[in-house]
Parts: C-alpha cells; structure tokens; sequence
C-alpha cells in the first residue's frame, strides 16, 4: 500500500522512474467482491442480534431499526443479493471453465484447486516463520488464499441451504423429517458464527494485517498492483508470465487518487465493522 500511495500521488513517477502496474481482478471480479463483503456484513450485523437476541446492544440494536421483525427482513434481503452474487461467481466458473474450456481454471498455476505445491508451501512458510529455511515463492493463489475462498465457498453452500431450510420450511418440510428442520437451525447458526469468526480474525489478519500487507491490502479494490508489489508477493506467477511472454498484457495504468482514497475508506469501514462484530460475537459468547 506505500507504494500504491506514493505513486498515485506524484501521478505515477516514482523516483524519477515510470512505476508500472499490472492487473490482478477484473472491474467484474472487483464489483463482485465488493457486493459480497456489504451483503456479509449485513449478514453479520443482523444473524448476531438475532443469535445473542438476550444481550442489551442486540436489544438497542433491535429497538433502532424498528424491532427484531425488521432485523429479520434485512437479514433475508441481504441473503437474497448473497446468493445471487454466489449465482453469478457459480456462472463464471461454468462459462469459463466448461463452456470455454479456458485452461487453468479446475487445475494448474492459476487454478483456486489446491494442488501439491500449496502443501509444499505450507510447510515451507512454517519453516521459514521458524527461521528452517528460505520464503517459499508463491503462484497467482497463495495457499492461505484458496483456503479462505474454500472456507467462503463451503460456509456459502451449509449457510445458505439451512437459512433457506428455516426461511421456507414449509416447503421443506414436504421431503425433511422434523429433526432436520431443527437441526438446520443449529448447523445455520453455528456455521454463521463460524463463518464471522473465521473472515473477521484469520481472513482480515491473512489478507490485510500481515506484514506484506500492513495496514490494508488495495489490490481487490482498484484491481492492480505495483511491478514491486507483484515480484516480491507473486515471484512465481511473475516470472512464469514473463517466460511466457504475457507479462505486457496484463500492463496497467496506475490507480488514479480518487479510487485509492475511496478504497481506503471502504476498506477500513469494513474493517473497522468487522471488528466490532467481532469484540461483540466474543463479549457475548463468552459471558
Ligand atoms: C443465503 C444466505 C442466508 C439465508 C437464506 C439466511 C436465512 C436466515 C433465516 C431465515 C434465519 C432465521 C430468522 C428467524 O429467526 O426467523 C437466519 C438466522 C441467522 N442467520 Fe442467516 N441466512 C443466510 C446467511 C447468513 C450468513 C452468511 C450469516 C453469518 C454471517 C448468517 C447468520 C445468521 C445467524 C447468526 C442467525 C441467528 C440464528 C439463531 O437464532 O441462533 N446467516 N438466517
């Protein structure tokens, strides 16, 4: 992000040098993104009262939007536009990878299907945090990348099977005997505590809070990256681009002001509420 900054500000003239970028996400892949952190967030800040409905913010937070029947409503239109932004990644994936054939996307480098080198990465990463040995280089998806995706993927298909369960459990109740009914609540409520948990402590501390990316990593939000940041944290996928001969096309222009000021903004207001669930979820669980 330092160096997002300084090249944005002086217009893309780094020490008298060109700074070069390179796209990482798609606009599509961006606005996605960005459509499935809000409706998550609203996700969490209306599952959390509901699931702690007995503690006094639940109840101040209740009394505020108009009660816990209005609580409910919100919770269903966010998972509406959840699932639907699921539908439209679930589309991509087909239209590329089976209809187009596009090579890379089920396996290989480029692939989110963990292969033999994420687990080579691991350990070799574990070693290295112990000082064992040298940083292992990574592909286009870290490791810990396809984990939280796997673990958003997986939570998406139990979460939103069980809210649909309760939500039309009339319905449901034609083919599901009675125990599952109320078994869906359980793995719902449990998977989405889960869920908030895992994306406000392990995905916001792997994404943004390491070292590499302290305070915040931008590339999700405007798309691109600096030459520098991608050789130090895709070595891999630079050099294989570059023996390819495809470095150039993925050539872009530098984030202009505006987008990185508006991504900083959006960014820690995320955070910021992410955390505050968070502090929330614990205090309440554990008193
Ligand atoms: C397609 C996605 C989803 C659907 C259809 C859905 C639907 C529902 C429904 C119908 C309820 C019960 C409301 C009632 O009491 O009438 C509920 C409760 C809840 N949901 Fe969701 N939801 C979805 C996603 C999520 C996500 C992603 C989270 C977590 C971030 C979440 C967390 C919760 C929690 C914590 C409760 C309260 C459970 C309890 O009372 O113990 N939901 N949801």
């Amino acid at each position: 992000m330092p160096d997002l900054e300084r090249v944005a500000d002086d217009g893309g003239a780094v020490s008298g040098m060109k700074a070069r970028f390179f796209t990482r996400f798609t606009r599509e892949q961006r606005y996605l993104h960005a459509v499935l952190f809000t409706a998550f967030l609203g996700l969490a800040a209306t599952g959390l009262p509901m699931r702690f409905a007995q503690t006094p913010w639940a109840r101040r937070f209740a009394s505020g939007v108009g009660g816990f029947g209005a609580i409910i409503f919100f919770h269903k239109m966010f998972a509406v536009v959840l699932t639907i932004a699921f539908l439209i990644h679930l589309k991509e994936i087909f239209t590329r990878g089976v209809l187009h054939r596009e090579k890379g996307i089920f396996w290989g480098s480029t692939s989110m299907v963990a292969n033999w080198k994420d687990v080579k990465d691991l350990v070799g990463h574990l070693r290295w945090m112990v000082g064992l040995g040298p940083k292992p280089q990574f592909e286009r998806y870290a490791y810990w990348e396809k984990f939280d995706y796997w673990a958003v993927f997986w939570g998406m298909l139990v979460i939103g099977f069980s809210g649909y369960a309760m939500w039309f459990a009339p319905f449901f109740a034609r083919f599901l005997p009675g125990w599952a009914l109320n078994a869906v609540l359980v793995v719902h409520s449990e998977e989405g505590l889960l869920a908030i948990l895992f994306i406000f402590s392990i995905h916001f501390v792997n994404t943004h809070l390491r070292p590499d990316s302290f305070p915040m990593d931008m590339v999700v939000f405007t798309g691109v990256e600096s030459e520098e940041e991608f050789k130090h944290k895709r070595t891999q996928e630079y050099e294989r681009l570059a023996k390819e001969g495809k470095l150039e096309q993925r050539v872009a222009t530098a984030p202009p002001l505006w987008l990185v000021n508006f991504s900083k903004v959006v960014g820690f207001t995320a955070i910021a509420i992410g955390l505050i669930l968070l502090v929330l979820t614990l205090s309440a669980y554990f008193s």
